[in-house]
C-alpha cells in the first residue's frame, strides 16, 4: 500500500498533512509514503526530513494523486486536483463536504472513497484523531498572541521603579476547546480572564481555568448531540446580550470563539457593543469564517472601528503551522492505525468512526 502527501495549495495554508515521524511510524507498518517535494517547505519541514523517515520524494502532484492509494492532505483537494486522484482511492482530508459539491462530482467521477477530517465523531475512541480539537487548541493559544500582538497594553500585572501596572482584562466567548485554551493561555500571560458560554459542561471549565464566569446561567438543555451547543432561543440571546453588554466595556481583550456545527456563527456582540467599548480594545473574532461572532468582523482582515481593533481571524491553525501539522499528522497516523492491519487498508464504512466520516464512496456522495 501507498500513501501520498502533496503539496497544499489552497491560499495561506502551510501546514502539512503528514511529518516525517508519521511517515517513519508508517513505514514500520509496512506502508510506503510518497510526498510531493516541498510539501513541507511552509510549515519548516525539509524533504531531507521526509527522506530521512524513509519516504520517496517525488516532483508533480500527480504522480501523488495519481499513483497512491490513500491521499493524506490538510485542505479540501480541488476539483483539478480530484480529477487526478487515482480511480478508487481513499482520500482523507478536509472536505467542507456541504460547500464542496465540485469536488466531490469529481471525487465520485474517479469513484474514490473521501473521509472529510471535520466529520470525526466527538466519542472519546476517537479523541486522538480529532483534528478539530488538535487545530482547535493551536487557534486557541495563537489567538491570544494575536490579541497581545494588536493590544496597546501589557497583559501581566507589573510592579516597577516606573510604576504599577494592572494587569489586563480579557475576555473569552464560547468555552469549547479553542476558548479554553485562550483561556489559559491569557492567564499564563497574566491577564484577568473571564469567559463565557451557552453550556453548563463549560461554565464548570472556565471556573477550572481560573477565570469568573461571566453572563447568564447556562441551560440544562443547551447541550445537543455531542457536547455541541444548540441555538439559542431569541429569549435566550437577549438575555445574554443583556448581560454582557456591561461586561465587554471593560475588557482589553475580547476573544470569541463561539460556533454552532452546520449554522452560522451565532451574533453575540452586535455593532452597538463595540461602539461602547473603550478605545484600545482589541478583538479577535475566531469565527470569522462562518460569519463571526461579532456583528462588524470581516473575516481575513483587520479593521479599525473608534480606536476599536477587530480581527476577522481566518485559519489560524495555519500560523503556527509547524506544530499545527504535527498534531494534524497525529491524528490522521492514528486515524490510519485504526484502518491498516498487516500492511494493507481494511475500509470499514459500518464502522463507529470511519461510517461518519465518509462523505464519497463508490462513485457516491453521502450525507
Ligand atoms: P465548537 O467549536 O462547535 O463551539 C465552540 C464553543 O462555542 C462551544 O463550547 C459552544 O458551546 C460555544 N457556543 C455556541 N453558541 C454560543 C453562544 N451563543 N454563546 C456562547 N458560546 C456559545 O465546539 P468545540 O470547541 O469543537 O467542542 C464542543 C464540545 O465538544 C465540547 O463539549 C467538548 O467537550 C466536546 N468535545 C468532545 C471530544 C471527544 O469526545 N472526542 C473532542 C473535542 C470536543
Amino acid at each position: 500500500m501507498r500513501i501520498g502527501v502533496p503539496r497544499e495549495t489552497t491560499a495561506g495554508e502551510r501546514r502539512v498533512g503528514l511529518v516525517p515521524e508519521s511517515v517513519t511510524r508508517l513505514k514500520k507498518a509496512g506502508v510506503d509514503v510518497r510526498v510531493q517535494r516541498g510539501a513541507g517547505t511552509s510549515a519548516y519541514v525539509t524533504d531531507e526530513a521526509y527522506a530521512a523517515a524513509g519516504a520517496r520524494l517525488v516532483d508533480d502532484a500527480s504522480a501523488v494523486f495519481g499513483d497512491c492509494d490513500v491521499i493524506c492532505k490538510v485542505q479540501r483537494p480541488s476539483p483539478a486536483e480530484s480529477a487526478l486522484v487515482r480511480e478508487g482511492a481513499l482520500l482523507i482530508s478536509l472536505l467542507q463536504p456541504s460547500s464542496s459539491a465540485d469536488t466531490l462530482a469529481a471525487l465520485n467521477a474517479r469513484r474514490v472513497t473521501a473521509l472529510a477530517l471535520e466529520r470525526v465523531p466527538r466519542i472519546t475512541r476517537a479523541q486522538s484523531m480529532d483534528i478539530l480539537s488538535s487545530q482547535a487548541t493551536v487557534a486557541g493559544y495563537k489567538a491570544v498572541l494575536l490579541a497581545a500582538t494588536h493590544t496597546s497594553k501589557l497583559l501581566p500585572m507589573l510592579t516597577t521603579a516606573a510604576g504599577n501596572i494592572p494587569p489586563a482584562k480579557a475576555f473569552v466567548v464560547g468555552a469549547g476547546v479553542a476558548g479554553l485554551m485562550a483561556i489559559a493561555t491569557a492567564r499564563r500571560l497574566g491577564a484577568v480572564v473571564s469567559g463565557y458560554d451557552v453550556r453548563a459542561a463549560a461554565r464548570e471549565q472556565v471556573l477550572s481555568l481560573g477565570a469568573t464566569f461571566i453572563g447568564p446561567e447556562p441551560q440544562a438543555d443547551a447541550e445537543a448531540a455531542g457536547g455541541y451547543a444548540r441555538e439559542q432561543t431569541e429569549e435566550e440571546k437577549a438575555k445574554t446580550l443583556a448581560a454582557l453588554a456591561a461586561h465587554v466595556t471593560t475588557q482589553d481583550l475580547i476573544i470569541t470563539t463561539a460556533q454552532i456545527p452546520g449554522r452560522p456563527a451565532p451574533r453575540i456582540i452586535t455593532a452597538e457593543m463595540v461602539h461602547s467599548m473603550r478605545p484600545g480594545t482589541v478583538l479577535i473574532d475566531m469565527a470569522a469564517e462562518t460569519g463571526g461572532n461579532c456583528e462588524l468582523t470581516v473575516a481575513g482582515e483587520v479593521v479599525d472601528v473608534n480606536g476599536v481593533t477587530i480581527v476577522g481571524a481566518v485559519n489560524l491553525p495555519s500560523s503556527t503551522p509547524y506544530h499545527a501539522s504535527v498534531m494534524f499528522s497525529k491524528n490522521v497516523l492514528t486515524l490510519l492505525q485504526h484502518m491498516i492491519k498487516d500492511g494493507a487498508l481494511g475500509l470499514n464504512l459500518e464502522d463507529e468512526i470511519i461510517g461518519p466520516m465518509c462523505v464519497a464512496h463508490d462513485g457516491a456522495s453521502r450525507a
